[in-house]
Order: structure tokens, then sequence, then C-alpha cells
């Protein structure tokens, strides 16, 4: 039995006729370690223990918190996944997620110089398994979180994380405490890893006057400058670099250098307003690149399963004339097509080319120089929680600086 267990599962063992309930940590050839209510680990040798029993297999529900005392402003600490959350099992040497907060503290221990932190994790997926959902879940705690004045760190995996900084952005208005993402593009186990300066950089945000989603990740190759990006504006740009992320379409909004000191450009500080959490998100919301050969076919499943479709087009923001009838057959039903650029970089501009004016009678909406995932996340936001006119009328305007109305460049 022992042998399917993994580590996060409820279990009693008979050792020595002592019957010990806990969390199962590990077994190797001698011993057994598993983790008791009171938070110590206990290893026992295999030889004198006669049977471990499955209580419940190990499920996020019934993950312990974690916290740890230290020096600074209190920072709440929300895990869902990613490289980052893994931390080194010294007994077997294997690199594994964290599935206790506790395990999370543990792989970072430089926490304490800079603050008291309490830790949950509410999820422990890879990013590319996140869901609207998911979305909403982590709002929700940010914002019970937040509404204490608590800053909160969130870490995640890099692949999707624009998406929920983006989603969370458009999710909590007003924030009165910092929301900080942050990730790593290396486990803590390598050498090169970025995970403890990123997630130091992050605490000290979060302890900050910050009034946005802000997102921490490493400026350069070498340990000395974090950027903070707007939750809005930034892209993961490499698939291994350790400087991934880049703002896109504007600066980041501070750095943090490598004592750890702030240094702000422009950014949204904590102004007092009431903070309020939308908790709805459209799952009939879709994002489609478009690319030649794209059939009409597609388009038309693609459609029909939508109230609300953002392309990321080419160029300016082109598609092909082919899709012209269908696009208005949509927009004359009521639903939204909102225009984004494949380029990332420089705004959409319907207004330069015959196929763009086409577009534009044919109702689609130009999006500037909103990226494609920020207008992905914008549209589910704003069919979740306002009519369709209300959604239509906002989705160009400006909510949380995901986009510059009037570029200059
Ligand atoms: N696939 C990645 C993710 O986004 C795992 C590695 C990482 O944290 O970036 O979760």
């Amino acid at each position: 039995m022992s042998d399917a267990l993994e580590s996060g599962d409820k279990v009693e063992v008979q050792w020595k006729g002592t019957t010990f309930s806990g969390m199962f940590i590990s077994k190797d050839e001698k011993i057994t370690v598993i983790k008791l209510q009171n938070g110590y680990n206990l290893s026992l040798e295999n030889v004198s223990i006669s049977s471990i029993n499955l209580i419940s297999k190990y499920s996020p529900k019934n993950v312990v918190r974690g916290n740890m005392t230290g020096k600074g402003k209190h920072v709440f600490l929300l895990g869902t996944g990613g490289t980052i959350a893994s931390y080194v099992d010294y007994e077997t040497g294997a690199v594994k997620p964290a599935r206790t907060a506790q395990e999370m503290l543990y792989a970072q221990p430089d926490l304490a110089r800079v603050a008291s932190v309490d830790a949950e994790i509410i999820l422990n997926i890879l990013s590319e398994d996140m869901k609207k959902s998911d979305w909403i879940n982590i709002a929700k705690k940010v914002f019970e979180k937040i509404n204490q004045k608590e800053g909160v760190v969130i870490t995640h995996g890099t692949d999707t994380l624009s998406f929920t900084s983006s989603a969370l952005s458009f999710l909590i208005e007003n924030p009165e405490a910092p929301i900080v993402i942050t990730a790593s593009q290396r486990s803590p186990d390598r050498p090169s890893s970025d995970a403890f300066f990123n997630l130091t950089g992050a605490v000290k945000v979060a302890q900050s006057d910050l009034g946005e989603v802000g997102v921490v990740m490493h400026s350069s190759t070498s340990d000395d400058i974090l950027d903070i990006h707007s939750g809005v504006r930034l892209r993961k740009m490499h698939s291994s670099r350790r400087d991934a992320f880049k703002s896109v379409n504007s600066e980041p909004i501070g750095t943090v250098d490598g004592n750890l000191d702030i240094h702000w450009k422009k950014y949204e500080k904590v102004n007092g307003k009431p903070t309020k959490l939308y908790d709805k998100i459209s799952e009939k919301v879709g994002l489609l690149y478009f690319y030649p050969g794209l059939s009409e076919e597609i388009f038309n499943k693609f459609a029909e399963t939508n109230d609300g479709i953002i392309l990321a087009g080419t160029g300016l923001g082109h598609i092909s004339n082919r899709f012209l009838s269908q696009v208005k057959d949509y927009t004359d039903d009521g639903k939204i097509i909102g225009i984004t650029t494949q380029c990332l970089y420089g705004e959409v501009n319907l207004e330069v080319y015959t196929t763009g004016r086409n577009m534009l009678d044919a109702g689609v909406i130009p999006l500037h120089d909103m990226l494609p995932e920020v207008a992905y996340t914008k549209l589910s936001f704003l069919l979740g929680n306002f009519d369709h006119d209300t959604a239509r009328n906002l989705l160009a305007k400006n909510l949380r600086g995901e986009l510059s109305e009037r570029r200059t460049e």
C-alpha cells in the first residue's frame, strides 16, 4: 500500500504497537517520514512498521496553512503552482512540487529577512492547466486578504502568468493593498534559479503602496535587478531565459535592485477608494490567431460557440476579406469581435487599408495597443459582469491601463 502513497496523503502508521496519524512525506529503503498534526516530521524505521493505512488521498482542500515569522511588514503568500513552487527534498534529492504551504516556505528561508509570511496553496498546477474558474477562485482569495490591507504575493507558472495577471487586474478594482505575481524560469534546486530573488523582490513590492496588479520578474540575466510590470502590459517573450518577461507597449512600472530597494516609475498607488470584486467571468469568449489558410468552417464553429471573440489579426489588425460576411452576421447578432495585432508592439489601425475599413463596416472593434491575451481576459470579464451593450462600450476604453487610446510613436 505504501508504494502507492504520495506525499500529502493522510495516513495511519502502526509502529511498534503505537498508531501515528499524519501526512505522508516520503519513504526510502530504511525510513518512512510523516508529518504530525503539530507540524513535526516523524521518521520511523521501516523494519518496525507493521502497517501503513491510507486514510485519505492528498487534496488541496487538506492543505495546511503555513507561516514564517521574520522582519518587516506581514505579507500573504498564495501558491498556485509552477516551477517556483518546487523544492528539494533533501532526503531523496528529488525536486518536488511543494504540496503544503510549509514546504513552500521551507524552500525560501530568505524570506524571513524581509517579512513575516502566512502562506496557503490553493492550487498546485502547471499554469497551462489554469481555467477561467481558477482566476475567479484566486481573485476571491486575494480580495479577502487585501480587504484586510494585507499585501498578497501569488506564485504562478510562467506560461500563462500574463493571462492571470490581466484577469486579476480586471476582476479586482481599486485594490486596497498590493497584488503581486511572481514565478521562476528555473527551479529552486538549480544554482541559476531565479526563484529566490524574484520571490523576495515580490514580497518587498507587496509591502509597498502599489494599488494595481504588479508582476515581479528578472529584468536581466544577472541577479541584480527585477522589473515590476503592470499586470495588463506584459508578455513572456522567451521560453527559457530568466529575463523572459517584458513590458509591451509600455515601460515597467518600477524596478527592484539587488539591495531590494524599489525604484518606482509611473504606477498606481493605493487610492483609498472602495475595492470591488467582480466574481463572474464568461466562458463564452474565445481567442483566435488568424493565419493564412484558416477555413470559413473553422471560423464558423469557433464563432458559434462564443458570445465574443478576440482576433489576433495580422499587421495593423487584418483578417482575410473572405470572412467579412461571417463577421458581419456575427456582429449583427449582437455578438462582439475585438481586434488586436499579432505584432504585439504598436497598435491596431483599421483605417489604412481597404481590408481594415471593410472590417470596421462589418462591426469589429479595434483595440488599440492592447495585447491579445489582455483583450481576451477583459472581454471574458466584461461579458461575465455586464450586459452586451456595456461590454461593447467598455472593451475599447482604458479601464486598468491596458491600452493607450492614442499613441505618439
Ligand atoms: N509549464 C510551466 C508553467 O507555466 C511550468 C514551469 C513554470 O513555472 O514556468 O506552469
